[in-house]
């Protein structure tokens, strides 16, 4: 591929490569009329106009703002069927929790997507992550989780594999464990354990092992079982963890380097001590504090405590049917207390280092060329923006998705 230098850049936004904690988090680098160069899918350099290096082919942005591709590390975007008379069930009273135990919520999901095959799950997700796209996603991650059974469970995963091939962002398959089954739930680990994750792991059809970990869901130890088998595979572990209630899951996927704990809305002191004290990144999900009127979880305390913390959609159909990464970032300045600059560290580098990347996230000369071009001047609009899309233009490994038919 051709080299490109980029100009018209009024901001040139950026964190630090690689997680960032606590403070760290707020200290982006803004360089003024600013220009980037990038060559085969990676960014070859970067800084202000007038020192920019001579490329074969230049294009001028028109004055605006270019901030790092956004990376949503946490997304169930596959699934059949819809919820909403849940929505309505919700809306007028019945939680979320007592729906699901009634065998609806999540468990209705499941049965409509156990009849779809491969190629209907990847047609009715296709749209949502292209929605995902444009606002700034180039890096998602999609979990299975509704299958009724194992075949279920890959087909799931394998049309994660298939959309790949029909979407420029990069996609990234996790292995969710996500309820168990109403009898026989002491075999149903054992199954996971000693066939589905071999399985995966041998199929190469996931790169994490994710769990719910929650009273209507798996316990601590079922999901310290689950955890030991995805390890004994060389899959990386991610947690769902404190939605509802602190059973201790945090502290277990602490404990063992989990990639990520996402939820943690009913994190309290001792959760935010353990992930200020590890490596474990800490994701929140401002869509289901919106959609499900749960309490936000305390990203604010947990970036005064020295924590790595990300953000995520949580596309799915129950609890956070948000379509935008963007809007996650800007949900997560008002409803979780982050700064602008803390929410685009979270959405960027710490949400690539809650999927085990550090190749992306920054704009930097080695990194992937996966960033955004905006319709404004200033980049805290990607921050400020409710409803509308601020994002023009998205980049990923240096293409411009728009120009090449998405
Ligand atoms: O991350 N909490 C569990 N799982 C999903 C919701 C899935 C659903 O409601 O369909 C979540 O919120
Ligand atoms: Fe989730």
């Amino acid at each position: 591929m051709a080299e490109l230098l980029l100009t018209g850049i009024t901001q040139l936004v950026t964190p630090s490569p690689g997680p960032q904690r606590g403070a760290a988090m707020r200290k982006l680098t803004v360089l003024q009329d600013a220009a980037l160069l990038m060559r085969d899918g990676m960014i070859a350099w970067v800084g202000s106009r007038q020192e920019a290096p001579a490329a074969a082919q230049i294009r001028d942005l028109g004055g605006v703002a270019v901030v790092p591709g956004l990376v949503d590390p946490h997304t169930h975007a596959v699934w059949a069927g819809d919820r909403l008379a849940d929505f309505e069930a919700r809306v007028e009273g019945v939680p979320y929790e007592e729906i699901l135990a009634r065998g609806g919520g999540i468990r209705s999901t499941m049965q409509a997507t156990a009849k779809a095959g491969v190629e209907e799950l990847a047609q009715l997700a296709h749209p949502r992550l292209a929605a995902l796209l444009h606002s700034g996603a180039t890096t998602i991650e999609v979990k299975s989780g509704y299958g009724l059974d194992f075949g279920a469970e890959l087909r799931m995963l394998k049309a994660v594999r298939a959309l790949q091939e029909s979407l420029p962002a990069t996609l990234l398959p996790t292995l969710l464990i996500h309820v168990p089954p109403t009898e026989g739930r002491e075999a149903y680990v054992r199954a996971v354990c000693a066939e589905l994750i071999p399985r995966v792991a041998r199929e190469g059809l996931a790169e994490a092992v994710d769990v719910f970990c929650e009273r209507e869901a798996f316990t601590v130890e079922e999901t310290r079982l689950i955890f030991a088998a995805a390890r004994f595979n060389g899959l990386p572990v991610k947690l769902h963890a404190d939605q509802f209630n602190a059973l201790g899951g945090t502290e277990l996927a602490c404990a063992v380097g989990a990639l990520s704990v996402d939820h943690l809305e009913a994190s309290g002191e001792a959760q935010i001590e353990a992930l200020a004290r590890c490596h474990t990144v800490a994701t929140v999900l401002p869509g289901v504090t919106l959609h499900l009127g749960l309490r936000a979880a305390p990203a604010r305390r947990l970036v005064d405590a020295g924590a790595c913390v990300a953000v995520g959609t949580d596309l799915n159909p129950g609890s956070s049917p948000l379509f935008s990464a963007q809007l996650a970032l800007a949900l997560a300045v008002r409803l979780n207390g982050l700064t602008p600059a803390e929410a685009l560290t979270a959405c960027t580098v710490n949400a690539a280092a809650a999927l085990g990347l550090r190749d992306r996230g920054a704009l930097m000369a080695g990194q992937r060329a996966d960033f955004l071009a905006l319709h404004s001047p200033d980049w805290r609009d990607l921050a400020y923006t409710l409803g509308a899309n601020p994002v023009r233009d998205v980049f990923v490994g240096g293409r411009n998705i728009k120009e090449n038919g998405l």
